[in-house]
């Protein structure tokens, strides 16, 4: 198990232990924002990439009063938002051709940098250019570790997750390829972005198409440095875990048919309407929602060599027990179980199922890790579209929840779904 997992475990005792207090007044901005001169160019003019605002935009707004929150299309683990997109565009979208930021608050597209031979491809071990768009996910690891303190390398992998599994879904909404690509080399391209040490990248999307006549080189100078937040203070923890387990080799995920027979409006406005359930009226799921919800995820998560079992409170026509990937092994009410887990929340066991994401995955684990937020998105998603509810559950007992599922893995994470 890696150790930065080991070390970063919740127990009972941890959490009455912990003397953390948080001040709110301190709370880093959660979004970057480019210095004023940088060119802006504002989604609602380009029609064909309007489908970034499912992707990543802003889709509500909590009015306090002395401050207002703004929700996105993705959750995020106490809406922290960890997370920045970055685009690589090859393609004829009337912008230049560049590097850009997406700024979700401003709906607009930031232009770093022109390009033309240089390009982001040659950080991805092969010079020919990629015609399309690239998508670069990087995370601004101190809004997340300035709450969550070590426990951050967890959620910023699970965001992340999060961020790629809206991503997908938003390209599903427009027919366009989506393939992850997980290794490249991160630590130079960060470098030649200018992050310095605050931000990290963790994973791109390809959505382009192979050009083999045009060669690309690495850009020539980096981009000046921004800060992702007001102020930063480093987590040494953080950035060691981050650099023990940046270097892995796995293949691009292609297998991402999940939203492909899905109408277009119905999960365009799933999107949107996308919300973490704060409370279940514990009423059931009929046994077919299920089974939409859960359709070939299983099957997703054994080839990333990810179990999935879950706890069976209000299915119809489904016996309560512990299922391991579909499978029934333990039969009984576990409620109160499975709401003690979740760090004692009524979210995890007022639902009509939890889910418990688990892996053994050691080399990996990074990406372990994003494909258990994608997943996590998929529940979401799917959940929305039925009027079901659902949300994510960073927060459990790592240990306990192990001998109560009876495996070796390590807890990824859990998700709640219900009415
Ligand atoms: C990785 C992750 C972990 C989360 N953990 C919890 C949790 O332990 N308890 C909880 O009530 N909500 C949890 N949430 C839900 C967030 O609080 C929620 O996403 C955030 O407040 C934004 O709201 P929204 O999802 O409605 O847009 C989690 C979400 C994510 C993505």
């Amino acid at each position: 198990m890696p150790l930065c997992h080991q070390l970063t475990k919740h127990s009972y005792m941890s959490v009455r232990s912990g003397s953390h207090m948080i001040d709110w007044d301190s709370q880093p901005r959660n979004h970057k924002i480019y210095p004023h001169f940088y060119p802006r160019y504002k989604l609602e003019s380009l029609p064909s990439l309007a489908f970034l605002e499912l992707a990543g935009g802003i889709t509500a707004k909590k009015e306090f009063p002395n401050t207002v929150y703004y929700l996105r299309s993705v959750p995020s683990a106490g809406g922290l938002f960890p997370f920045e997109l970055y685009l690589q565009i090859r393609a004829d979208y009337g912008i230049p051709k560049g590097l850009y930021h997406f700024e979700p608050h401003s709906a607009s597209l930031v232009l770093l940098r022109e390009i033309g031979r240089e390009g982001v491809e040659p950080y991805f071990g092969s010079n020919a250019s990629q015609e399309g768009i690239i998508f670069l996910i990087s995370a601004p690891y101190f809004r997340s570790s300035w709450k969550y303190r070590d426990r951050a390398i967890r959620y910023i992998l699970l965001d992340s997750g999060h961020q790629l599994g809206a991503l997908q879904a938003a390209l599903a909404c427009e027919n366009m390829a989506c393939e992850i690509v997980w290794d490249f080399d991160k630590i130079a391209l960060a470098k030649d972005f200018g992050f310095g040490e605050e931000e990290l990248f963790l994973a791109a999307v390809f959505s382009s198409k192979i050009d083999e006549s045009k060669e690309r080189i690495p850009l020539k100078s980096p981009l000046p440095y921004v800060s992702a937040c007001d102020y930063y203070i480093p987590n040494e923890f953080v950035k060691k875990a981050y650099n023990d387990t940046v270097h892995y080799h796995a293949k691009p995920t292609r297998d991402l048919p999940f939203f492909q027979n899905t109408p277009k409006e119905i999960l365009e406005s799933a999107i949107i309407k996308r919300r973490s359930i704060r409370g279940f009226s514990q009423k059931s799921i009929s046994a077919e929602e299920f089974s939409f919800i859960m359709q070939d995820i299983t099957l997703f998560a054994l080839k990333h060599n990810i179990d999935i079992f879950y706890t069976a409170h209000l299915i119809d026509d489904r016996a309560r027990g512990l299922y391991k990937n579909e499978e029934l092994i333990s039969e009984g009410d576990f409620r109160s179980k499975s709401r003690y887990l979740a760090l004692e929340q009524n979210l995890g066991g007022q639902s009509a199922a939890t889910f418990y994401i688990t892996s053994n995955e050691v080399e990996c684990y990074q990406k372990a890790n994003m494909i258990a937020g994608l997943i996590g998105h998929l529940f979401y998603l799917r959940s929305e579209i039925l009027g079901v509810g659902c949300s994510g559950i960073g927060a459990y007992y790592d240990d306990e929840a192990k001998t109560f599922l009876q495996t070796q893995n390590n807890i990824l994470y859990l998700v709640a779904v219900g009415r």
